[in-house]
């Protein structure tokens, strides 16, 4: 289809379904005039703003959730990837009772804590874990401990990613791409290296020089930058498959490549599994690709729906925390938390859940690449269990330079269309779709049906 035309299609619909939109979320416009007072962006976290407003939602039921204004959708946000068990599952419910009755909060260890540790490295095939409340705590925590194993400051990370709201990897998330042409080639600079580009104000300049930025996908690149900072690099830290840039999956050999570099120069490979760790396998990427690293970060769906996170991976890494490397919290490994955890992650993400989040999957991205390809469309579906999503591009990203070359505005046509038809998703087309153990194949013919009409509508 002419590009153009595309291009002033998305515009039409966007427009037209955003009219819509508006008049059906008036609670959730008076919700955020309250909330702005008091919250800055009427939201608590950036990720979670609207234009013009978010919508605000209220309960959450199997697969349905429902927002301020009473309407209805089928939950393909999941929470940002945290809602795998779905919402208000009755194991999980039985344990947050349970909880309530047993103990909410200590901060000293109980049996469900250390019972979840087991969980953790039973699943993730890791020696030793700890606990934290976050994914951003879990890499930060993950990063400070690889810096204290090796006595050493700077880490590479890969352009585009995100690893959490912590200073040390604010650095060339997302970054425009205007400030990509400072790309530079100067003096010892090694020809097409990437430059390190803080994504927030207030990270302090001193950092700068220990965040190193490669592209993903390039184990040549790390290479280099180990060649370039010879004796410097504490850790890689990277998600194993990019997941804020639709998806990306790392090419064959490229993990382990990663792998080989960090043992040659007594660095440390963090996976940050965040994202991926309770989603795409039983054991996360580490299974799906069949690299193990030697740290790793999890949280979001490793929770079942609690504020948790954790990091962990070979013990003679880890017994750094029991020897000067600080790792604390007064609410890591809660009772609340621990007993919701375990429940999610023995009762409820069993490798059977996996069997059938992987079917509904593919079920899906296989009729959203129907419907792309009935009508000419420039995309095409990842399906990673229970994540996939459509990048509007024609071919596979690779990296985050083409994640610069997809059509945004066609997302941004679907993203009201398909909520006007009931499908919950997230705000951006840099997110992707989580789906939950109880959802049906009903619920993801719905998708397959809204996001068919709009293919259609877009191409006539
Ligand atoms: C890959 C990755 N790492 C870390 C984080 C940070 O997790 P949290 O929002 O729990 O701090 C996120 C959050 O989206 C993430 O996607």
């Amino acid at each position: 289809m002419d590009l153009d035309r595309l291009t002033a299609r998305s515009a039409e619909i966007a427009d037209t379904e955003t009219t819509q939109w508006l008049a059906r979320t008036t609670a959730s416009k008076a919700l955020y005039e309250r909330a702005v007072k008091s919250l800055p962006g009427g939201v608590v976290s950036n990720f979670q703003a609207g234009d013009p407003y978010p919508v605000y939602l209220e309960h959450g039921k199997g697969s349905t959730v429902t927002d301020v204004d009473g309407n209805a959708y089928v939950d393909f946000h999941g929470g940002f990837g945290v809602n795998v068990v779905g919402h208000a599952h009755p194991k999980i419910a039985e344990a947050i009772r349970k909880a309530a009755d047993d103990a909410i909060h200590f901060a000293v260890t109980s049996p469900n804590t250390v019972a979840l540790g087991e969980a953790i490295c039973e699943r993730f095939n890791a020696e030793q874990v700890r606990f934290v409340n976050s994914g951003t705590e879990a890499t930060m925590d993950a990063i400070r401990v690889a810096r204290a194993a090796t006595g050493r400051d700077k880490i590479i990370k890969m352009e585009g990613s995100y690893h959490g709201h912590h200073d040390s990897v604010l650095f060339s998330v997302v970054p425009e791409a205007d400030v990509l042409d400072l790309r530079h080639n100067v003096g010892d600079t090694p020809t097409g290296w990437y430059t390190t580009q803080p994504t927030s104000k207030g990270i302090p300049k001193a950092l700068w020089d220990t965040t190193i930025v490669v592209p993903f996908n390039d184990a040549e690149a790390v290479r280099q930058a180990f060649d370039d900072n010879a004796g410097e690099i504490a850790a890689v830290i990277l998600e194993p498959v990019m997941m804020n840039i639709g998806i990306v999956v790392p090419a064959d050999g490229y993990l382990q490549a990663l792998k080989d570099a960090c043992e040659a120069s007594g660095a440390v490979l963090i996976f940050d599994e965040v994202k991926c760790g309770g989603t795409i396998a039983y054991g996360g990427a580490a299974e799906r690709f069949g690299v193990q690293p030697h740290l790793a970060a999890w949280a979001k769906a490793i929770g079942g729906g609690s504020t948790i996170g954790a990091f962990g991976g070979d013990g003679a890494i880890m017994e750094y925390v029991t020897k000067g490397a600080a790792q604390q919290g007064t609410f890591n490994g809660n009772p609340l938390s621990s007993a919701i955890g375990l429940a999610a992650l023995t009762q409820v993400l069993t490798r059977d859940a996996y069997d059938h989040l992987g079917k509904l999957g593919t079920l899906l991205a296989e009729g959203c690449n129907r419907a792309i390809a009935e009508a000419g469309l420039p995309a095409h579906t990842v399906d990673l269990g229970a994540k996939g999503c459509v990048s509007y591009r024609a071919t596979p990203l690779t990296n985050y330079r083409d994640f610069l070359e997809t059509h945004t505005e066609i997302y941004w046509a679907s993203y009201p269309w398909m909520v006007n038809r009931g499908i919950f998703m997230t705000p951006g087309d840099e997110e992707q779709w989580t789906i939950s153990v109880q959802h049906t194949e009903d619920d993801i013919q719905r998708y397959i049906d809204a996001f068919g009409e709009f293919c259609q509508e877009l191409s006539s």
